[in-house]
């Protein structure tokens, strides 16, 4: 039995790693007893409301993380700190094989370093993606925990040549997309001798989840119902991003421009608490053709979606699930992690907000197949 330490702990992680839960339970049917993978669930309790944690446990079926750290919010330097040191008090029990961290949050960075100073090799899953914006604190971490990672897990090719970039030099299948098939673990093991960081571009787990769960909530979401949404013409808006609701003036000059640009439009809004205590704090909102919810489950989020005609976002995961979706996407950023969806003209930067209404018919395989996550999983194993 091979232990798998899998550290999540922001509302985006729990999402991505149910597709590696799910891939970890069905390759343990067919494993002899010696393959097994043991899956370890670390939350770090970086996201704690109801809203913003269980109930994507809820909803996806995950099993209860087996260690919840409890560590809430703080100023970065603090929530950091106390990921690292209770990640490190956990990890020092466990004893994993290898620990396993998703994206780019304060859980993702301090679950890395934890790791990596007990030498514990660590698997980064969404690796290489950058915004070449230092003052976020997401570019920090990504840049931080792919320098120490020993699997670098690249959701597009973008990833991959930005590590490249960055002077890693082992890619697995040249840093071209592999499917389940170009991995031979009889060959392919030696790539995998521990000493060289390896990246490999197996797509992205956020487009695994998309198309499960595009079909499961169609059975399981009432929200159109519930909020008299049926054959209405709306737009989806969401915004949590640091650089957005932190600075005064960037928070007022978008509410201005979503005021004014999408004036008449309805626009649903699932509010991030980040956001909740700004408009109170600023004494601010968005215009009456807004309507602001609590944050919704990802089912809901996906029926809103596929039921909106456009979408206002700084996430990073909504823009390319309009993009899955074919919704026109305005980011309201400066620059994007994703440029390929911009490439393709689904997505556009506030600074464009004029050409919304391009909308092209175009889908292919920029972000895998929709089975990244048993290559993870195939990866893990041959590697520990
Ligand atoms: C974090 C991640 C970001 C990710 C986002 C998804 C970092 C640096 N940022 O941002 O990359 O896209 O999650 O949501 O890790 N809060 C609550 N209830 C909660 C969670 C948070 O009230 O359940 C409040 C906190 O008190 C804090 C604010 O929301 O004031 C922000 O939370 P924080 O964990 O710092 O980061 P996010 O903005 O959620």
């Amino acid at each position: 039995m091979k232990k798998c330490c899998h550290i999540v702990g922001a509302r985006p992680q729990f999402i991505k790693y149910f597709p590696v839960f799910r891939a970890t339970k069905e390759y343990n049917k067919k494993a002899k007893k010696n393959d097994v993978l043991q899956d370890i669930l670390i939350h770090t309790g970086q996201h704690y409301d109801y809203a913003m944690s269980k109930i994507f446990f809820d909803e996806f079926g995950l099993k209860e993380p087996d260690y919840h750290l409890e560590v809430g919010s703080g100023t970065h330097g603090q929530q950091t700190g106390d990921i690292l040191k209770h990640t490190e008090a956990v990890l020092q029990q466990i004893k994993p094989d290898i620990v396993i961290v998703y994206g780019d949050t304060n859980t993702t960075l301090g679950g890395a370093l934890a790791a990596v100073k007990l030498h514990i090799p660590v698997a980064h899953v969404e690796a290489g993606l950058r915004s070449f914006n230092r003052h976020m604190p997401e570019e920090i971490n990504r840049i931080t925990t792919d320098h120490i990672s020993s699997l670098l897990f690249c959701p597009s090719k973008t990833a991959v040549n930005n590590l490249k970039k960055e002077g890693f030099e082992n890619f697995f299948n040249e840093g071209d997309l592999c499917d389940i098939h170009t991995f031979n673990s009889d060959n392919d093991k030696k790539f995998f001798n521990g000493s060289v960081p390896v990246v490999i571009n197996s797509g992205d787990v956020m487009y695994d989840v998309f198309l499960d769960a595009r079909k499961i909530a169609q059975r399981k979401s009432s929200i159109l119902e519930k909020l008299k949404l049926q054959n209405k013409e709306f737009g989806l808006l969401t915004m949590h991003r640091a650089e957005n609701t932190d600075d005064i003036k960037q928070f007022l000059e978008l509410a201005r421009f979503i005021r004014s640009y999408f004036k008449g439009k309805s626009i649903i809004f699932p509010v991030h608490p980040r956001i909740r205590k700004r408009v109170q704090q600023y004494k601010q909102d968005f215009g009456p053709d807004v309507i602001m919810l609590e944050p919704v489950s990802y089912f809901d989020l996906l029926m809103l979606l596929e039921a909106c005609s456009f979408v206002l976002t700084d996430s990073g995961g909504l823009q390319k699930e309009a993009y899955w979706a074919k919704k026109p996407c305005v980011t309201l950023r400066n620059e994007t992690e994703w440029v390929e969806t911009l490439e393709n003209g689904y997505n556009i930067l506030m600074s464009d907000y004029k050409q919304i209404n391009k909308f092209f018919a175009n889908n292919n395989k920029l972000y895998g197949d929709g089975k990244a996550a048993d290559l993870i999983l195939r990866f893990l194993n041959n590697t520990i």
